[in-house]
């Protein structure tokens, strides 16, 4: 860095984050940041940058030596990986926004950080503009956490209160969300819940310290959702919701992705369209609601930048709760071990025909509704058994917790 604030930087990817950061960064007024090259992958794509700065060669910007920091935004997870990795072995710090890399890869992220003494930071990764994964790691490291829950995909909040507050067709929302810049380049990641899952993974690391494995957490969506579900929630003055909660259970933690059916005084009842809320619970502070728009070019830009200027004062995240853990736990992360899976859970479960139910463990109907148009049941069903609809693409039942 040659000067307080100004910084050289090199970003990988220019889709919708790109250049939400390329504008972002050409508007602050504070940090002075000296782009010298955008790594991309495609040739044919036109980009409305001077064509001087636009490299299809990675190590264009991994060999150089000018550059104090990779900014990494793009989608294909393996090439993001190695990417990183290559740049903090090179000597560059990094900030990614690339979510399912971060949480699939955590624990080798980690260590190339640990071997490297590089910084590799993330704010854009989770909840969009919001600054959660900063103030669980600064402003929560020594408050006893109890819980988290957040609506962290704009995407199917966006369907849902577009189906619900507008009568809207699923698929025409969620066309809409794509042309907006909100979904996944493949938007089963958003429906699925995939995308809420590895942000939920990501604010568990910052907010307890436990590692998890993306394919060890129980991620449901909203892909089977219909007006049937909606109509159902707004009899009864409920909404509904795509939540990834994170909650202390004992020495263990109960973590997952579901639907949800939120009451009106639940402060995530109000987060509509695009926006994102983490809900934090804590020893001493209580509840505490953060919402923020969460999906987006600018939004998740602006949060990149909060990474980049931090960057500029030599920031790092120094994962005080994630060494704490691994000091109780011999020098190991407990990872999955930490997750508690036995346990019965009350849903609400609409489906096609009885045999939908089949894989499912269930331990106790408290409702059961049947018409030629609808079918559902509230039940008390065995956690684990939920997994077998975990991104299965064959089922057609919707489930939500009650
Ligand atoms: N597809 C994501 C969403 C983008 O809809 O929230 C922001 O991470």
């Amino acid at each position: 860095m040659s000067q307080e604030n100004k910084i050289s930087v090199a970003l990988f990817g220019f889709g919708c984050v790109g250049q939400g950061l390329y504008d972002v960064l050409n508007h602050s007024e504070v940090l002075q940041a000296n782009i010298r090259k955008i790594g991309v992958k495609d040739p044919s794509k036109k980009r409305s940058v001077d064509p001087t700065l636009i490299t299809y060669d990675k190590n264009d910007i991994l060999d150089r030596k000018d550059v104090d920091v990779v900014v990494e935004m793009i989608t294909d997870t393996d090439d993001a990986y190695q990417i990183v990795t290559t740049a903090m072995k090179n000597g560059m710090n990094v900030v990614s926004a690339s979510k399912k890399m971060l949480a699939t890869y955590f624990e080798e992220l980690y260590r190339v950080q640990e071997e490297t003494g590089k910084a590799l930071i993330y704010e854009g990764s989770a909840g969009g503009s919001i600054p959660i994964i900063r103030t669980l790691e600064e402003y929560y490291d020594n408050e006893l956490l109890s819980s988290l829950r957040g609506i962290l995909n704009g995407t199917t909040n966006y369907i849902l209160t577009r189906m619900e507050l507008e009568n809207k067709d699923y698929g025409v929302v969620l066309k809409d969300a794509q042309d907006s810049g909100f979904a996944e380049l493949d938007p089963w990641m958003d429906v699925a819940g995939f995308d809420t899952l590895y942000k939920t993974i990501l604010l568990s690391v910052h907010a307890f310290g436990v590692v998890l494995k993306p394919e060890d957490v129980l991620n449901l969506g909203i892909q089977n959702i219909s007006f049937a579900d909606i109509r159902y929630a707004k009899e009864k003055g409920l909404r509904i919701k795509l939540i990834g909660s994170a909650a202390k259970s004992g020495d263990k933690f109960r973590i997952y992705v579901m639907p949800r059916f939120v009451r009106a005084d639940d402060e995530l009842y109000k987060v509509l369209y695009e926006y994102n809320a983490v809900e934090v619970e804590g020893a001493f502070s209580c509840k505490q609601t953060f919402v923020g728009k969460g999906a987006g070019s600018h939004p998740t830009g602006s949060a990149v930048l909060s990474d980049v200027s931090a960057l500029t004062y030599n920031y790092k995240y120094a994962y005080k709760k994630l060494r704490k853990l691994e000091k109780q736990n011999n020098g190991k992360n407990p990872g999955s071990a930490a997750l508690e899976t036995d346990f019965s859970i009350r849903v609400y479960i609409r489906f096609a025909d009885k045999s939908d139910l089949a894989s499912l463990d269930i331990r106790n109907v408290i409702e059961e509704y049947k018409s030629p148009e609808v079918n559902f049941i509230i039940a008390d069903v065995g956690f684990k058994s939920l997994f077998a609809l975990k991104g299965n693409r064959d089922s057609k039942v919707f489930v939500a917790e009650v």
